[in-house]
């Protein structure tokens, strides 16, 4: 465990024992079984629990325990990290629990209510309660409203809390996120509201903190006279499978941009913290998003692309267009989103930040390159052909092949002299033997820890969408984009690349 770790985990770890009631709203749906109780039970594997805590699944679905018990098995044969140990499953499935209701229904969140009440008479769960709304972002402001009707998400007694988590997306614009925001707020005060970006859970995202501010070298030519540039890319092979529903009320801008790729951004421009606390992150964060240079509308023509794709081959194998996987038959919808933004502060200025993301592309990876400046005197441009002269850049892997690399210019040995790119490369899988935990195995133990230095703050949220709104309302007012406009496999739309290649640049190859 290495140093930042184990400050983390110090500073929360007498709250780390609080018992708990965890109430999963949407328990019978996919981002439950797939990713939130394989990471309890992985949790639950390496004693990271408190002792005293339950899993109270709510759900539409007519399910009684025994079913519930079921599905989350079979959901963490195929989904945890660990595999089932018997005595492990039968502790971690005696704290599951499930009932089945409506959202709406008032009945429903009087027995929530009472089942609340009698868990905390049989597990000793001391009246804490994490409430995790697990379901589509139309459902959630109707849970809100009912906890906050029916008074149980207010604390039971003085020493004990009350937490909700809302999962992404936060809101589709800025103004229904500053609606969230305030009945989120009717309900629960900021600090016990933890909105996740799983993104923010994973190890090689947090990991840019740490190599920026706990390493001496970086941070004095992490600047715009050292950097020309800055790329994001985040690149699926995946299209949208059975997502198709929401997605398409959805797109890529708001599903990848204003979320992940707006926290990855937010990480590498960020002034350093004061400490590493929720507050002081958080506030770094939030200053780099007011920085964010607005677009108007007509510059939103030409600071953005937008593609869909069509039918096309990844891999080997035929796959379809996006229509016909979101099963519509035309779409709007944008499943490729280029942009170039600009932080106007001190550090940034006329830095260019060029972000990408899309569905089927070539492949999957997540990658931040920062381009360094080419040298200013060009020593070497008697001997050599100086095209060949790259600039050096760092790569931050954030997934897969997991790691960073710095590309740099060396002689070939021998003569005449002659230049070629190098790598230098560090790689997690071959640095570190223990396996990391899973985004949301972190993001977990930190709700049920209240430390909420990982989730997205109330003003975060909706200055990050105040950048995004403009984006969708430039959209708005431009001709209707000539969707499908990328084939899937290829590197997207060609409009992307002429929004980098206008500025005498490329994109980096997947
Ligand atoms: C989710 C998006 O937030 O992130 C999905 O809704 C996307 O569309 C996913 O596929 C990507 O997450 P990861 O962790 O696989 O990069």
């Amino acid at each position: 465990m290495d140093s930042k770790t184990l400050t983390r985990t110090i500073s929360s770890s007498d709250r780390a024992q609080d018992p708990c009631v965890l109430v999963i709203f949407g328990a019978s749906g996919d981002l439950a079984r797939r990713m939130l109780l394989p990471a309890l039970y992985d949790l639950a594997y390496d004693r990271r629990l408190p002792a005293r805590f339950a899993v109270l699944g709510f759900a539409r679905s007519q399910w009684d325990e025994d079913e519930f018990r079921r599905v989350v098995k079979t959901g963490i044969k195929e989904f945890a990290r660990r595999s089932i140990d018997e005595a492990v499953w039968e502790s971690f499935s005696g704290k599951l629990r499930y009932m089945s209701g409506n959202y709406d229904d008032p009945a429903a969140h009087t027995r929530l209510s009472s089942m609340l009440d009698s868990i905390d008479s049989e597990l000793g769960t001391a009246g804490n309660r994490l409430y995790y709304l697990a379901v589509p972002p139309t459902t959630s402001p109707t849970i809100i409203s009912k906890l906050r009707n029916d008074k149980i998400s207010a604390p039971v007694d003085s020493d004990s809390w009350s937490r909700i988590v809302v999962e992404k997306p936060f809101g589709r614009d800025l103004e229904s996120a500053r609606e969230l925001n305030r009945l989120i707020h009717s309900q629960f005060p900021e600090e016990s509201v933890y909105r996740i970006d799983h993104y923010l859970g994973k190890e090689t995202v947090q990991n840019i903190l740490v190599f920026r501010f706990a390493n001496g070298v970086f941070e004095p030519i992490w600047n715009r006279r050292y950097i020309d540039h800055v790329q994001i890319t985040v690149a699926e092979s995946l299209g949208v499978g059975d997502r198709g529903g929401y997605y398409d009320q959805s797109g890529a801008l708001r599903d990848m941009v204003q979320n992940h790729i707006m926290q990855l951004l937010a990480l590498i421009a960020m002034e350093p913290p004061i400490a590493f606390d929720g507050r002081a992150v958080r506030n770094e964060k939030v200053k780099v998003f007011n920085a964010l240079r607005r677009m108007e509308p007509a510059e939103v023509a030409t600071s953005t692309a937008r593609g869909q794709y069509a039918a096309g081959w990844i891999g080997g194998e035929e796959v379809p267009g996006y229509t016909q996987d979101a099963a519509v038959d035309s779409s709007s919808t944008e499943t490729y989103v280029a942009m170039r933004l600009f932080i106007d502060n001190w550090r940034w200025a006329d830095v260019p930040f060029y972000v990408r993301t899309g569905k089927r592309l070539p492949k999957r990876t997540t990658q931040i390159a920062i381009q360094f400046r080419k040298v200013p005197h060009l020593l070497f441009k008697d001997i050599v052909d100086v095209s060949d002269m790259e600039p050096t850049v760092l790569t931050i892997r954030i997934q897969p092949n997991e790691g960073i690399s710095m590309k740099f210019l060396t002689k070939v040995p021998g003569t005449p002299t002659r230049i070629r790119p190098a790598m230098m490369d560090f790689l997690y899988g071959a640095a570190f033997l223990n396996e990391a935990p899973s985004a949301y195995e972190t993001l977990l133990l930190d709700a049920l820890q209240g430390d909420a230095t990982l989730f997205t703050r109330a003003d975060e949220v909706e200055a990050a969408w105040e950048i995004m709104t403009g984006v969708l309302d430039g959209w708005q007012q431009m001709p209707s984009a000539q969707f499908p406009n990328y084939e899937a496999g290829s590197d997207g739309p060609e409009e992307a690349d002429r929004l980098i290649e206008s500025d005498g640049r490329q994109w980096r190859r997947f």
